[in-house]
């Protein structure tokens, strides 16, 4: 449903429009980002760099990466001992050429394992099948990494665990507790990496956010008192231009109450769903950029913030693949440029967020 102001004018960001090259409001965002003391940055496939126009458009707005895949075990470990470190090590190439931080994506996940792994998981003598892969993986690139996604989705309320987990072989193995130890050892990995639990489900207004915000929360202060190494959260925010919303008080609640525990924030994989709306292309990324604004003010406002990476820069590659030109009015756009590379309402309501 689009509101009335969408409808009138749009946000701040739908109105603005995109600057003369050059001009002060044309500042790339990792400027903008930069001169609050945070980053803005973006997932990326180390495949991606091979194309010039993206890899400029890549270095002008950002300054720092995470690996979309390639540090993830389906890819770093296709076999049991065998490793491929070459996307990996060619994102953290790019991203030192152009004065970049990288963070690292999942450690220990659910999802985007070998095909090896869970069977192995779950026949394991001991937890050292997932905190040896964090002490090679940590200890390969110690001291050069901003974050690392420690554990990711580890929360699932509808499955009616009292503790709000998700029963993935991790947990049906070790139990809760493989979150703690996979922490300690990231901890003892790399001590100067900020030690992010990352995960989605915080951000929208319907009552199954407020079941999620509560687990999370719930985790939170738990580690908090065993004295779990978890240091940041990490907001995925995946978010949805015609379904669901943002509920502010609730949103500006929750993260008080993170940054009262003491941990940090990063908003970790932004994008926007726009599918279920009008064809109308200025319409979809007016209100694309429309509930980015609503997500991001209270999230910047947050002093405990610092990072927001969108989860790919620009709509060119959202299939994996270059998308065909024909095909590019029909895809979805959820990221900050478009297929072409030009910035997009979305691109501006982030300016406007770090600006504000
Ligand atoms: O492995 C090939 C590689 O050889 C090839 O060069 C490349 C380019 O075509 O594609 C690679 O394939 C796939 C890759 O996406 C790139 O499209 C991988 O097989 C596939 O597993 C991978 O899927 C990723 C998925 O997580 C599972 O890892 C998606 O890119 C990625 O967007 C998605 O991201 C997740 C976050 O990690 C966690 N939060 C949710 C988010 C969205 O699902």
């Amino acid at each position: 449903m689009l509101t009335r102001r969408l409808m009138l004018g749009g946000t701040m960001a739908g109105c603005l429009m995109p600057a003369a090259i050059g001009a002060p409001s044309d500042r790339p965002l990792r400027r903008r980002a930069a001169a609050r003391g945070m980053y803005y940055g973006s997932a990326v496939g180390s495949y991606q760099l091979r194309d010039g126009d993206f890899a400029d458009a890549l270095a002008r707005e950002a300054n720092i990466l995470v690996p979309e895949y390639e540090l993830k075990r389906d890819t770093l470990e296709p076999r049991p001992g065998v490793f491929d470190f070459s996307g990996a090590d060619a994102l953290l190439s790019f991203a030192s050429a152009h004065d970049m931080k990288m963070r690292g994506h999942t450690l220990v996940w659910y999802a985007a394992n070998p095909p090896w792994l869970e069977e192995a998981v779950l026949g394991a003598r001991d937890e050292k099948i997932f905190t040896d892969f964090i002490a090679r993986m940590m200890g390969r690139y110690r001291g050069r990494m901003h974050s690392w996604d420690v554990v990711n989705e580890a929360i699932h309320p509808e499955e009616g665990r009292a503790d709000g987990l998700r029963d993935c072989a991790w947990l049906k193995r070790f139990g809760p507790g493989y979150i703690d130890t996979a922490y300690h050892a990231a901890k003892a990995a790399d001590p100067g990496a900020l030690l992010v639990y990352n995960d989605w489900g915080c951000e929208g207004g319907e009552p199954w956010n407020d079941a999620f915000r509560a687990a999370t929360l719930k985790l939170l202060e738990g580690a908090k008192k065993r004295g779990v190494p978890i240091e940041a959260l990490g907001l995925q925010g995946h978010l949805s231009a015609f379904k669901g919303g943002i509920d502010r008080r609730k949103l500006v609640a929750f993260l008080n109450e993170v940054r009262a525990m003491g941990y940090r924030i990063l908003v970790t994989e932004l994008d926007v769903d726009d599918g279920g709306g009008p064809s109308d292309v200025a319409l979809r990324d007016r209100a694309s950029a429309d509930i980015c604004a609503r997500f991001l003010e209270p999230v910047l406002d947050n002093s405990a913030t610092q990072a927001v990476l969108t989860w790919g820069l620009s709509d060119r590659y959202l299939r994996g693949k270059p998308i065909p030109a024909a095909l590019w009015g029909y895809l979805p756009r959820k990221l900050p440029l478009d297929a072409t590379l030009k910035r997009k309402p979305v691109w501006q309501a982030i300016a406007q967020a770090f600006g504000a």
